[in-house]
């Protein structure tokens, strides 16, 4: 658009599309997530959004993408715990969260669940860790990679449960969710916004859901600690980022798309139908997504030590 007098180089944003790189495949949870805000963002920036997904090694290349893109508010990043997971499994990681993005704010936090393939033999979270136990060189665990939030679930089940069971990576947990229904793999652990149509549907055998509460739209599934597995609790927040050196006015303008997206009530209705919420409208701002994220890397790198997995 034309500049007014006196305005930043920036006054026109958005002038064209903005691309929404989501690190995992189409139909996931992190692209389930990302699509439902854009439509509001969009609206409110005044542009058009774009989501593109941008696979692999658990969410790091897309996210290596968006560090190394135009610092012009014209690529942006959906990521979630795995960007605080990434530094303590990859050696040669290409970035550093804290120091290569900005971060416009915080989205979500979502509850994942325990879900099997429906004819798996384990009835309850308990016969699963008996089973995994006796089983462990036969029993699938699907994630969508090394440093994917399905992918340090999993890792914290199999410190729970004491075993190092066979992992299946994909590309997001859209497609390791169809080879579940599809009887190609055991089990895995996936966030609701992904498995509560098939879990709902019957499609899946569910275990649990490993936040301290259990989840309003899936009042009959227990919580992990009802279930016997206590230790094993994790929620799955999300932030959005863009490039290191992103206009301040540029960052700010998206940060305020991303609080009216989380206040429109079509979202907030999505989001409880998916087992979620929008985070309160104050973390929707770059300092409550910068301190999440500090904490969090410290957290994380904690788990992955205690499970004795190596950076590689
Ligand atoms: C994961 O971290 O497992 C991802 O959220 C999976 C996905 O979004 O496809």
């Amino acid at each position: 658009g034309g500049e007014t007098a006196g305005a930043g180089p920036t006054a026109g944003y958005p002038d064209r599309n903005i691309t929404f790189v989501v690190p995992f495949s189409a139909g996931g949870p992190t692209d389930t997530v990302t699509r439902m805000i854009a439509e509001p963002m969009a609206a409110k920036l005044g542009g058009q959004i774009v989501v593109q997904n941008v696979e692999g090694a658990g969410g790091t290349v897309g996210a290596g993408e968006v560090a190394r893109a135009e610092a012009d508010g014209y690529t942006v990043l959906m990521h979630h715990i795995g960007m605080s997971t990434a530094p303590a499994l990859y050696q040669n990681l290409g970035y550093k969260p804290l120091e290569d993005f900005e971060m416009v704010g915080l989205v979500t936090e979502v509850p994942m669940t325990i879900v099997a393939r429906k004819d798996f033999a384990p009835a309850t979270l308990a016969d699963l860790v008996a089973h995994v136990k006796a089983n462990a060189d036969k029993v699938t665990l699907a994630n969508a990679g090394i440093g994917a939030a399905s992918h340090l679930c999993g890792l914290l089940f199999q410190t729970a449960a004491g075993v190092k069971l066979q992992e299946v990576p994909y590309e997001g947990t859209g497609p390791a969710l169809t080879d579940l229904v599809g009887g190609q793999v055991d089990f895995m652990c996936d966030q609701t916004t992904n498995t509560s149509g098939q879990i709902a549907a019957g499609e899946v055998k569910a275990y649990a859901v490993t936040t301290p509460e259990r989840v309003k739209s899936l009042p009959d599934l227990p919580t992990t600690t009802e279930a016997g597995l206590p230790q094993l609790q994790v929620s799955v927040w999300h932030g959005l980022y863009v490039p290191a050196g992103t206009p301040p006015d540029v960052v700010q303008k998206l940060s305020e798309a991303l609080k009216t997206a989380l206040a429109d009530q079509k979202v907030i209705d999505q989001m409880a139908k998916l087992g979620t919420a929008p985070v309160p409208a104050e973390s929707a701002t770059s300092q409550a997504h910068r301190a999440k994220l500090e904490e969090q890397l410290g957290t994380w790198a904690k788990v992955i030590a205690d499970a004795g997995v190596k950076a590689s």
